[in-house]
């Protein structure tokens, strides 16, 4: 089957097109034929050096999203059947609970092979059932970024009506966040690079919105917006250059979910607003199944359509690459296998 994987040694260069014999299924395991991939910042991590602590052995097949239709089972499978069409869980050994170093290390696309494949053959706990009025290009994006916005605002912060959110940009997360956020009643604020940007996501419903090119002290601009009361929750996807202005417009008690790092890694911020403000810090990696489903049953109810940006071909994985380095998305990048 055919497959794109990282081979010899880290680094982009290295990333390929290459053949792999099929998979078959052992007990309690499906073989599932892919159909979709989405891409995820992280994909591009990945090739270079492996991700985080875990970083798997090569050769590895890359990008932790994706769908297919299951095309055959092993003895022993219960939860799927032939014929389903099934997404695999970011996280495939955490199916519920708290998280641990054994749950957070059995991430897809690195260190245990991704979707850039013909077909996967995974544990039936590792995948769940795709919304049917989802296409699969749709039902792609789903695994990490959907539910990463999920679990900030329901799994990890219990979002009631009229809370106030604000999140940042209008990337894959941002954008599931504000669909959801939308759906459990929130008011949201949306702060973005343009006014192109600033009008696309207020016709998906966004509140309020700020031009952080046009208004760099975009806390400040946020005071009209909340009568100075500060945000319930902010979801944190800027990191090193944003977190600063978002311990300014947190409400004292307030939530910050420390999901992303696009503008830097690096803790820059004065520390004394997180104590006098009681903020809490609340860090996020994707989540687990249990929280994949409770989503699903969300977006099922409320017929939400991801948002998908543009769709590229399997053969052209690293021109999808660059185009996610460049940041020009509004929304999700899909593969089209
Ligand atoms: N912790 C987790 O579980 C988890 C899961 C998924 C993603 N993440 C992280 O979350 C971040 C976003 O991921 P994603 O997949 O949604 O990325 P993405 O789709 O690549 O989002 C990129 C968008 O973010 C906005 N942006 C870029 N730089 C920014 C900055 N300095 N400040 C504010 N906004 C900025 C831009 O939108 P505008 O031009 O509209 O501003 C850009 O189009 C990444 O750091 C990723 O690694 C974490």
């Amino acid at each position: 089957m055919r497959v794109f994987q990282i081979e010899g040694d880290w680094g982009m260069a290295n990333l390929r097109l290459a053949e792999r014999p099929q998979p078959e299924p052992g007990p309690g395991e499906v073989l599932v034929r892919m159909k979709a991939s989405s891409l995820n910042y992280r994909d591009l991590v990945v090739p270079d050096r492996g991700y985080g602590r875990y970083t798997g052995t090569l050769p590895l097949i890359p990008v932790s999203d994706g769908v297919g239709e299951v095309a055959a089972v092993g003895p022993d499978v219960r939860r799927v059947g032939p014929g389903d069409r099934v997404c695999p869980t970011y996280f495939q050994n955490w199916i519920c609970g708290e998280p641990d170093l054994e749950r957070l290390t059995g991430s897809l696309g690195g260190p245990i092979d991704g979707t850039m494949a013909e077909y996967m053959c995974l544990p039936e706990d590792g995948v769940v059932k795709a919304p049917a009025h989802l296409t699969d290009l749709e039902a792609a994006t789903l695994p990490c970024a959907a539910l990463t916005a999920w679990s900030a605002l329901v799994t990890r912060s219990n979002t009631r009506p009229g809370d106030r959110v604000l999140v940042q940009g209008c990337g894959g997360v941002a954008l599931f966040a504000v669909a959801f956020a939308k759906v459990l009643g929130a008011h949201v604020t949306v702060i973005t690079s343009s006014d192109e940007r600033v009008a696309r996501v207020k016709a998906m419903g966004a509140d309020a919105t700020i031009n952080y090119r046009a208004v760099p002290e975009w806390a400040k601009a946020t005071q009209a917006i909340t009568g100075g009361q500060g945000y319930d929750l902010i979801l944190e996807l800027g990191g090193e250059k944003t977190l600063p202005q978002s311990l300014r417009c947190v409400r004292p008690g307030g939530t910050l979910a420390m999901i992303g790092v696009l503008s830097g890694s690096t803790m820059t911020t004065p520390l004394g607003l997180i104590v006098t403000r009681q903020v809490r810090l609340q860090g996020v990696t994707v989540g687990n199944r249990d929280g994949f489903e409770a989503m699903l049953r969300a977006i099922e109810q409320h017929r939400i359509k991801p948002v998908v940006d543009r769709v590229f071909a399997f053969g052209e994985l690293k021109e999808a690459l660059a185009y996610l380095k460049s940041g020009a998305q509004f929304g999700k990048i899909c593969i089209a296998h």
